[in-house]
């Protein structure tokens, strides 16, 4: 089978992650083109991807609309800042590509609706970067949920307890901006809410939500605290902070059933504290935790894998447009009923 050709259009602080993506799956995909209105910053990734994947050849591009008419792309990665995700996305699809959307994958309901309309209308792909449901830890809980092992689900907890001072607002001033990225629970928080309500595995019912600004110099919110009533009744608490001093300290979800607690803490839900159930299976004592050089964790490799192999199966991708619009739809009910305090 041909590899798939890739394009990377926003090559700013996490793009590196996507290069080392395409690197690992080198078998079944290559990088053709990178673009980012910066020069300079496409030329990175490029010199990046060529240094680990000789005889290679990059082309770089500034405008993401000329590189979409020159190339012959199956997939674009869309790592721009997160308010441009709808229109960068939807000019990819019409032009006839894939989309693998950083998260969020848009800022309004609507856009999330449109982009999931127009891909099945262009039937195209689309894929959200939630990578952390492939961390091995998490991959195990829901394995224990679809076996039924927690009787009945009543209550998750999630909890980004991380740290973004001053100087990463001031390092890229779109962020923490109402218009273009949200406060800390649609930046840092929604991977976190999308595996609660993975786990919870319901329609949300109704949210509460408690916000504040309390120490950043940005408009949103740098606290939030959401309460959520899922419709199969189970309850759902999360509680998001870039305030923590002095350094990041955890990113932890646990899921309370009748029959079984699990807790996955870490930096970055990558490691099991507790699992508990009443009954035992073979892959209990499996050791799963894995280790990660930063809160980006090692699931940008095994997201492509997933959507390579949707395309080339016509499947769908674990986390494809409607999986992608939950956890961004109860982060914008949260600010539908709460409002940012100084
Ligand atoms: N999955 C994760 O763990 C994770 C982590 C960090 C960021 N993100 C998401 O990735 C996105 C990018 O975040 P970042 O921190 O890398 O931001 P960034 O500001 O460092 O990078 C964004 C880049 O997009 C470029 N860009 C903007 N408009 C463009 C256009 N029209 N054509 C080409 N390039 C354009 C900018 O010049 C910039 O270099 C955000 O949506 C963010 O939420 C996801």
């Amino acid at each position: 089978m041909s590899k798939l050709k890739f394009a990377i259009l926003g090559c700013g602080r996490i793009s590196y992650k996507h290069i080392e993506a395409l690197v690992n799956n080198v078998e079944e995909a290559e990088l053709v083109a990178v673009c980012d209105i910066v020069e300079s910053k496409a030329v990175s990734r490029k010199e990046q991807y060529e240094k680990d994947i000789p005889n290679s050849n990059v082309k770089v591009y500034t405008d993401y609309k000329e590189m979409l008419k020159n190339e012959n792309i199956d997939v674009v990665t869309i790592a721009s800042e997160s308010g441009y995700h709808a229109e960068h996305a939807k000019d990819c699809i019409n032009a006839g590509t894939h989309v693998l959307i950083e998260k969020p994958m848009a800022l309004s309901v609507q856009d999330a609706d449109d982009i999931i309309a127009l891909a099945k209308e262009k039937e195209k792909k689309v894929c959200v970067s939630h990578q952390n449901r492939f961390n091995p830890p998490i991959q195990k809980l829901r394995r224990a949920i679809e076996e039924g092992r927690f009787g009945r689900i009543l209550n998750g907890t999630a909890r980004i307890l991380w740290t973004r001072d001053n100087n990463y607002y001031k390092q890229a001033p779109w962020r923490g901006t109402k218009e273009l990225d949200g406060g800390t629970l649609m930046n840092q928080c929604i991977h976190n809410i999308d595996l609660l309500q993975w786990m919870m595995g319901s329609e949300v019912e109704r949210v509460h939500a408690e916000r504040s600004t309390f120490l950043r110099d940005i408009e949103m919110e740098d606290f939030g605290a959401i309460l959520v009533r899922f419709k199969n009744g189970s309850i759902g608490i999360i509680e998001g902070s870039a305030c923590v001093y002095p350094k990041n300290l955890e990113e932890t979800l646990s899921i309370f059933g009748e029959t079984g607690t699990v807790v996955i803490g870490g930096l970055a839900v990558n490691e099991i504290k507790t699992w508990q159930f009443a009954d035992e299976r073979d892959y209990d004592h499996e050791q799963n935790n894995t280790e990660i050089d930063n809160v980006y964790g090692q699931g940008h490799t095994p997201l492509y894998k997933d959507l390579i192999d949707a395309i080339h199966h016509n499947t769908e991708p674990l986390i494809n447009g409607e999986e992608g619009k939950k956890a961004m739809e109860i982060i914008l009910k949260a600010y539908d009923v709460s409002e940012v305090r100084k």
